[in-house]
């Protein structure tokens, strides 16, 4: 062993060295040169085998190849970092970035938010109620008993347990319960609008759904009548749809009511009398509310004198609502999850 093993050594770890391209491979290349049983490790060890000048001459050689391949690992792993850096550096940072998709709100939570808004500066607070119901408020006090032919009008989800009192409960099928929940607990003036969800079981089609959303509306005070529920329905519909939009009422009944009415607004995907209409069928109108003057036997049941109050009630569909205001033909639309249709709000 001589001079001639330590030159061999030393080129030999410097080709390996050349090949190693990462920290895991800088490291395994030092352990095998310059770890306690790397090849260079070895070279000095052998020394003491050696005769005294020549001991002296490859130790001093094998002391410099030690100093260099040091340095030559410094310096490695320094390009290393640099070709790094340079790779981060051929990023293009004037390009533009890719959009953060933003999500945005339901354009049936739009709309509920904005009938809330004509409503609250009409002066109606805002109050919620509960989905699940018992049956004698979706119902019985709203003078649908059992058996009543009104019930078939609102085909019910039931729930299959009772409530803790042995209470039949049901999701509810209108926001109608909240006029007697609020009744019961608030004297008049009374001026309130309702959110919220209605189940009903039955089948779907371009302007039904299993479930919807409506708003109710409950003025009770002294001196209110018909024409204070026609003001409040008309000013809403002139606020919402504009001016030019036609607004129809008609006779109808709900237990709850008398007189009973219901509110359409003239068809937007027709001509008004197209019989494949789909969003009218022929009839050149749609309904968006039931509405009428609270039966006085409900606020006399409340503990109020119907003689000195009276009242006006109104429920509206906020899906039949966004759908006029925004030309949808199928309500189905709303709750299919499709992006494409959301995105578009
Ligand atoms: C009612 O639910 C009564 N509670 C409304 C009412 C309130 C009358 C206060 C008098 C006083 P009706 O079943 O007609 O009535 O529903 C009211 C509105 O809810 C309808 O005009 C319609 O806009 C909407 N609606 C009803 N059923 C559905 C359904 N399956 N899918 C979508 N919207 C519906």
């Amino acid at each position: 062993m001589g001079a001639q093993r330590v030159a061999e050594v030393e080129a030999e770890a410097r080709q390996r060295l050349a090949g190693a391209a990462d920290e895991a491979a800088l490291e395994a290349w030092r352990t095998a040169v310059l770890g306690r049983s790397g090849s260079l490790t070895a070279v000095l060890r052998g020394l003491g085998g050696l005769p005294e000048d020549e001991r002296r001459a490859v130790g001093a050689a094998a002391n410099t190849a030690k100093a260099a391949l040091e340095a030559a690992l410094d310096a490695r792993r320094e390009d290393l970092r640099r070709a790094a850096l340079a790779n981060v550096e051929a990023l293009d940072v004037t390009l533009p970035g890719r959009p953060a998709p933003r999500g945005r709100l339901h354009p049936v939570t739009q709309v509920r938010r904005q009938i809330l808004d004509i409503f609250a500066r009409l002066g109606f607070a805002t109050v919620e109620g509960p989905e699940v119901e018992l049956d004698e408020y979706n119902f019985g006090r709203l003078r649908i008993p059992e058996h009543h032919p009104a019930r078939d009008m609102w085909d019910t989800f039931w729930i299959d347990s009772a409530s803790s009192a042995g209470a039949s409960m049901l999701l509810r099928t209108h926001t109608s319960p909240m006029q007697i929940r609020y009744i019961e607990r608030h004297a008049p003036p009374i001026r309130i609008a309702v959110p919220g969800r209605c189940y009903r079981y039955e089948a779907t089609d371009a302007t039904h759904e299993w479930m919807m959303q409506q708003i109710e509306l409950l003025a009770v005070d002294e001196g209110l009548s018909m024409a204070n529920l026609k003001g409040t329905l008309q000013e809403f519909a002139r606020q919402m749809f504009g001016p030019e939009r036609r607004v129809l009422m008609r006779n109808s009944y709900f237990p709850f009511v008398e007189p009973g009415v219901e509110l359409s607004v003239d068809c937007f995907a027709c001509p008004g009398n197209d019989p494949a209409c789909p969003v009218c069928r022929g009839s050149g109108w749609i309904e968006i509310m039931g509405a009428g003057m609270v039966h006085p036997e409900i606020i006399d049941a409340a503990g109020y004198y119907s003689t000195r109050y009276t009242g006006f009630a109104a429920g509206m569909g906020v899906e039949r609502v966004t759908m006029l205001k925004y030309g949808i033909t199928d309500i189905r639309a709303f709750y299919s999850n499709d992006p494409r249709f959301l995105a578009q709000f």
